[in-house]
């Protein structure tokens, strides 16, 4: 199992300024910030991160939205990071997330649903280079 995972702080959440809160919950769930940055995505970098769902019907919408204001990639690192993250963030659809969870605290609706995180330890390690050169993750020491 890896220990890595993926998080996006999205741009509906940096918008309304959640940033601090959302980082204090991921914190204080045990996850170690490995590597961060806030970016405004293009459309070409956006596409690509998403490619998975490029037949979907929402996929215009989505990339719209992620490329509309600045966002926070995080590389996280936790014993089995994917599924405890994803516990921690609650269900895509934020009326469908349990109490307590991120998305549940903090999103909007399925498309602008806060944060992003990796739904397999393969996505995870693709993800994480889709953001973060090796020398990125490498030069951050903290433990
Ligand atoms: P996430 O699971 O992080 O990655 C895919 C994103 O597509 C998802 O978050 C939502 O932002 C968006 N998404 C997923 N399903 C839908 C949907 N049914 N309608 C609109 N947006 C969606």
């Amino acid at each position: 199992m890896s220990k890595k995972t993926l998080a996006i702080i999205k741009p509906d959440a940096v918008k309304k300024n959640y940033t601090g809160q959302i980082i204090t919950n991921i914190s204080e769930a045990g996850f170690k910030i490995k590597a961060m940055k806030m970016v405004k995505l293009t459309t070409n970098s956006a596409e690509g991160f998403y490619e998975v769902h490029r037949e979907r019907g929402f996929f215009r919408d989505l990339i719209e939205y992620m490329t509309s204001g600045p966002c926070i990639p995080i590389a996280l690192e936790k014993e089995n990071a994917v599924d405890e993250f994803r516990k921690l963030i609650g269900a895509t659809d934020p009326a469908k997330a349990e109490k307590g969870t991120i998305r549940k605290l903090f999103a909007v609706n399925i498309q602008e649903n806060a944060i992003h995180g990796s739904d397999s330890d393969d996505n995870a390690e693709k993800e994480i280079s889709h953001f973060f050169s090796r020398n990125e993750l490498l030069e951050n020491y903290n433990g």
